[in-house]
């Protein structure tokens, strides 16, 4: 079977490496890719919302399966389309990846099935907003634009100021354009965080092994906030009782209002959970993988991956027996000076081949002439599986130290 990856982050060259040891597959095609897909795949120069050209390639080259990665073509209906001209792809459509699409959406749907979420109050105009926030004396408070922000709409003020500023940049001032044409203003919630991940088809949900992400640029959690400077597998606060928790009360709950809202889920949902001292609360929803989480997890992940994709597809996901590695897994991000704010692209970057007992997943890079370059933010995950966390970690950052670029960034805390 011929397959495509849609995406060109560290998670699609993730997913390429991991379908590339299925015997069932022949080629592996990836748009846009970076320099590590093209090491294992055919990268296309189609960007990722470009979706015409994507349906147009999957049906010409007969793909037997199209994987897509990232959250704005799933949301703007990427399986919609393929789905339409008779074409197998893996993801949930437009109906069902509003739950990443829209966080209004998302509160209302937590609220109606009564799931664990932080409560919240919803605006438009930001006369009303600041009026509720004229009289709200608790703080910090979470304001989140209602759409996608390339995971910048969230911001946590600290004082009525900050949250008055954040709510005149988002409802007046558009810095999120039509994404934060409606907001949330959300209790601000403490604890661990935990990234649950399942595979979701018409009946079943079938959750992963545990990951936890670093989310800030600054060591001590501080600075602000990234894609995620790191990642681990497993979870340390994680364990059956938890896991049997959060699928009883949030996400069978959730895909069963899913289904009565006539929006049944299947791909991958990814709930981000708090653990509250009044219970696990969900933060978000994602309908893809995590991004440093894919990482971690399926490096770990015995079964078949494409197995898998297809019995999502084919609503036969009970069917399947997934089995995981005990092992253990880290990854560390080496990201661009400035990142999340302004970086440099174009560097080249030296010792990649010097790397032993880790796999370097790319992220932003890209082949330039004769060498391998930075263009993007986050640059290389440096990933490492082995018998514990710690070790993992200690052989990631002891690769992460042979690999040079002006600049390089990274976070020496993660694991702690
Ligand atoms: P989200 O994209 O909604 O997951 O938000 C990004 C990050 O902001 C989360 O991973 C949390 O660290 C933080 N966050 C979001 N909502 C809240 C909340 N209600 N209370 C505290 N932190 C939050
Ligand atoms: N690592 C967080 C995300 O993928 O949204």
């Amino acid at each position: 079977m011929k397959v495509l990856v849609v995406g060109g982050g560290g998670r699609e060259h993730t997913l390429v490496w991991k379908l590339a040891q299925s015997p069932r597959i022949s080629q592996i095609f990836c748009a846009p890719g970076n320099a590590g897909t093209a090491s294992i795949a055919t990268n296309l120069a189609i960007a990722d919302g470009n979706i015409p050209d994507l349906l147009k390639f999957a049906r010409e080259n007969e793909i037997g399966l199209t994987v897509v990665g990232p959250e704005v073509p799933l949301v703007e209906g990427i399986v919609d389309s393929f789905e339409t001209q008779g074409l197998r792809i893996f993801g949930p459509n437009a109906r069902a990846a509003i739950l990443e699409g829209s966080k209004v959406f998302t509160k209302e749907l937590l609220y109606k099935y009564a799931i664990p979420t932080a409560e919240y109050h919803r605006f438009t105009e930001a006369s009303k907003a600041l009026e509720y926030l004229a009289h709200n004396t608790t703080y910090p408070i979470v304001i989140k634009a209602d759409g996608l922000a390339a995971g910048k709409g969230v911001l946590i003020s600290l004082s009525r100021e900050e949250a008055q500023q954040g709510v005149k940049e988002m409802l007046e001032d558009k810095v999120f354009g039509n994404a934060g044409d409606e907001i949330i203003i959300e209790e601000f919630m403490t604890g661990p965080e935990l990234s649950m991940l399942c595979f979701v088809d018409a009946h079943t949900a079938v959750p992963m092994v545990s990951a936890k992400d670093y989310k800030r640029i600054g060591e001590g959690d501080t600075g602000l906030n990234t894609g995620g400077m790191g990642a681990i597998s497993p979870n340390p606060l994680y364990d059956e009782e938890l896991e049997q928790f959060c699928l009883q009360n949030i996400i069978e709950p959730t895909l069963e209002g899913m289904r009565q809202e006539g929006r049944p889920f299947k791909g991958i949902l990814y709930c981000g959970i708090m653990l509250t001292e009044g219970g696990p609360k969900v933060l978000e929803y994602n309908v893809r993988f995590g991004d440093p989480e894919t990482q971690v997890i399926l490096p770990r992940l015995e079964t078949d991956l494409l197995d898998i994709f297809e019995a999502v597809v084919d609503d036969r996901l009970s069917e399947i027996d997934i089995k995981w590695d005990d092992d253990a897994a880290a990854t560390v991000v080496l990201a661009s000076r400035g990142y999340p704010e302004a970086y440099p692209k174009g560097l080249p970057i030296s010792g990649l081949d010097e790397v032993v007992s880790s796999v370097v997943f790319h992220a932003g890079t890209s082949a330039g002439e004769g060498e391998v370059i930075t263009s993007g933010g986050r640059v290389l995950n440096v990933t490492t599986r082995a018998h514990t966390v710690p070790e993992a970690l200690s052989l990631s950052y002891r690769n992460s130290e042979l690999i040079q670029f002006d600049g390089k960034t990274i976070r020496k805390d993660i694991g702690s």
